[in-house]
């Protein structure tokens, strides 16, 4: 298998999203390949198609499951598109749905992708680097007050708004070109604490510019309706505005009843469609945020799909 970026809690990932040898499985996020590869050797007669708005992460992952012949087919996609990509692979139901969230270290690592604060690169930080606008082009179409509520919004960082300011005085100045200009602009406002203000910035920009957060909302809602009575959706997220989009969905999806609470029966007629598994949440182990620094932000959840009429 390639190395490069180490998928995160695979042993969790299998046990919670592995519910048949023989089933249908979608990685929603497929990158490198390196959780459809532990889902195709745990369900050795299953099928798996691996999605990534990615094409580079589609090239690594045709490598790393290169040994598994006619049993997966990756594309290029975005999971806001989940449906109908499904159903373009002949897929209608299937048994286990994944989302490993957010970008992986091979693109944190990219220069050229504009994603880390770290390296020197282009202000772009799209993952999908064939469309729609950068961060740059973001930034140069923001009022101040616009950035600030992207940054305080995606980044819930509270000095949102001498911040944008400083960034959109660099950028009157011509001087914010590339993520070192960005950075300096950020720590020209002097923050407390240096690398969690720009670790935030830069995080913000990115939720905004591949529109993360409603892609997420939309993902979840078309895989209840691909999985089968008894399939699963595991979701790993990496940061608390993700995560909560995730448990407030899961907690609706199982009590969707919107009566109030006087009322002796229900009589909105809203059924649930979700189990959720994990009643707590799953992180890494300590051996593995030794092993991999990167997963130790990670937080897995789990739902199981209901049959019509059951109960959770
Ligand atoms: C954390 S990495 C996944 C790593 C992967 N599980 C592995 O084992 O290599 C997240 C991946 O999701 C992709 N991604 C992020 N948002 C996406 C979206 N809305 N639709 C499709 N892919 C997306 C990124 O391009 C990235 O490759």
């Amino acid at each position: 298998m390639q190395s490069g970026h180490l998928p995160v809690m695979t042993a969790e990932v299998v046990e919670y999203l592995v519910v048949r040898t023989d089933g249908i499985y979608i990685d929603c996020t497929t990158g490198s390949g390196g959780h459809s590869h532990r889902i195709l050797l745990n369900a050795p007669s299953g099928r798996l198609l691996g999605i990534d708005v990615d094409p580079a992460a589609i090239k690594r992952a045709r490598e790393t499951l290169s040994e598994f012949g006619e049993r997966y087919e990756l594309t290029m996609a975005n999971f806001s598109e989940l449906a109908a990509t499904a159903r373009d692979h002949g897929i209608d139901q299937c048994d286990g749905i994944l989302f490993d969230l957010g970008f992986s270290s091979l693109q944190l690592d990219d220069p050229s992708r504009g994603l880390s604060f770290q390296e020197e690169g282009p202000i772009d930080m799209r993952l999908d680097p064939t469309s729609g606008p950068t961060a740059h082009d973001v930034i140069s179409r923001s009022e101040e007050r616009e950035l600030a509520g992207i940054i305080r919004d995606f980044g819930e960082e509270k000095r949102a708004h001498p911040i944008a300011r400083s960034i959109i005085a660099a950028r009157e100045r011509g001087q914010l070109d590339t993520t070192r200009d960005l950075a300096k602009a950020v720590l020209a406002t002097k923050p407390q604490h240096r690398q969690k203000t720009l670790a935030r910035v830069f995080q913000a920009l990115r939720i905004a510019v591949n529109d993360e957060l409603s892609s997420l909302r939309s993902g979840l809602e078309q895989a209840v309706a691909l999985l089968r009575p008894g399939g699963r959706v595991v979701v790993i997220a990496y940061h608390s505005l993700e995560d909560r989009i995730v448990k407030q969905f899961f907690v609706r999806s199982e009590r969707p009843c919107v009566c109030p609470k006087e009322l002796p029966k229900c009589a909105c007629g809203r059924e649930p469609t979700l189990r959720i598994v994990t009643r707590r949440i799953v992180t890494p182990t300590d051996a593995e945020i030794a092993r991999n620094p990167r997963a130790r932000s990670a937080k897995l959840r789990t739902a199981e799909r209901l049959a019509e009429g059951e109960k959770p």
